[in-house]
């Protein structure tokens, strides 16, 4: 019998791109913002001490990090005190969380990344703070749980899957329209193909309690990058000079760099490499290669 897994943010990125590749593994049962408001943590518990399930999949959150910092108690609610109380109920009836954590966690860090999954969060966002929160009592509280710390996943989209924004999605848009985009120069972080996540989700969901960073290497800054997605999708170097802006003024005050290190997913099998070799594996999966 497959296992029973409910799905929150069942709608979102990331779980519609897990449940279309996972089907035929797991049970799926799909909780909607329509049917359960995470900003209602007393609600989200009694859902979940009522339901019938083996794991819970919890990917619902407000992920923008301006909606954070402009409501931080409200998001707060939805990010941290409903995510804990999923949590809370899977220790008392003895079953599984898999968690999705962010990379956000280490944008704080004084020192470089990559960071692996033992070093400790240090978060100066409202939303880092708030998942960092969840991520550190799940850890301290629970001993069947998964917490996949995410980097900045892209996408296509496709039927019944809305993509969330991603670096692959702004260069798109911005070679679409014409648009000259600024993309910033003092930032380092991991950016994966989420279809890497859907394909390694049997073996995260099931593997041995703990953190598991999912992330492909990155060397480049967010600007380089941006101008590496360029050059894929067939600009001439002009184009890229014209449409693929530095903006030095973004974090002109401390470089970020809080890339993670996913060799321990990757020992479990997870098909995770290189930026560059994501972005033309992407590509070449929706024939624009
Ligand atoms: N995508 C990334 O690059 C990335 C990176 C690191 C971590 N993550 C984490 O991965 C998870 C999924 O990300 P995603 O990109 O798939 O995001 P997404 O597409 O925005 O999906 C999030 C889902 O959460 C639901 N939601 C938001 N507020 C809610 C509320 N008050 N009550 C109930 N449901 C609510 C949304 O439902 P509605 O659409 O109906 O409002 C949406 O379906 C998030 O927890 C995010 O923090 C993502």
């Amino acid at each position: 019998m497959k296992p029973k897994v409910i799905v929150t943010g069942a709608n979102g990125y990331i779980a519609s791109l897990v449940r279309l590749y996972n089907a035929g593994s797991f049970d799926f049962t799909c909780v909607s913002h329509s049917q359960l408001d995470f900003s209602k943590p007393k609600d989200v518990a009694s859902y979940f001490e009522k339901a019938d399930f083996d794991l819970v999949f919890h990917t619902a959150a407000n992920a923008t990090t301006a909606d954070c910092a402009r409501d931080p108690e409200g998001t707060h609610r939805i990010n941290t005190e409903s995510a804990i109380e999923i949590a809370r109920v899977c220790d008392a009836r003895n079953k599984r969380m898999v968690f999705l954590s962010t990379e956000q966690l280490f944008n704080g860090k004084a020192q470089p990344g990559p960071f692996t999954e033992v070093e400790e969060p240090q978060s100066v966002t409202d939303y880092g703070r708030q998942k960092a929160e969840v991520d550190s009592w799940m850890r301290a509280n629970l001993s069947n749980y998964v917490i996949l710390r995410l980097s900045w996943q892209f996408g296509l989209p496709m039927p019944h899957v809305r993509v969330s924004p991603g670096i692959l999605g702004r260069v798109l848009t911005a070679v679409r329209t014409a648009m000259p985009t600024k993309f910033t120069v003092n930032e380092k972080r991991c950016m994966t193909y989420a279809q890497h996540l859907a394909d390694g989700f049997g073996k995260l969901a099931e593997a041995p309690s703990g953190v598991y960073n999912v992330a492909s290497e990155n060397d480049l800054t967010t600007y380089d990058a941006a101008r590496f997605v360029a050059k894929r999708l067939g600009c001439s170097d002009t184009q890229v000079e014209e449409l693929i802006l530095p903006d030095r003024e973004r974090y002109a005050d401390r470089f970020r760099d809080f890339r993670l290190d996913g060799s321990k997913a990757r020992a479990l099998g997870v098909p995770l490499t290189s930026f560059e070799e994501d972005v033309d594996t992407c590509l070449r999966d929706f024939g624009l290669l």
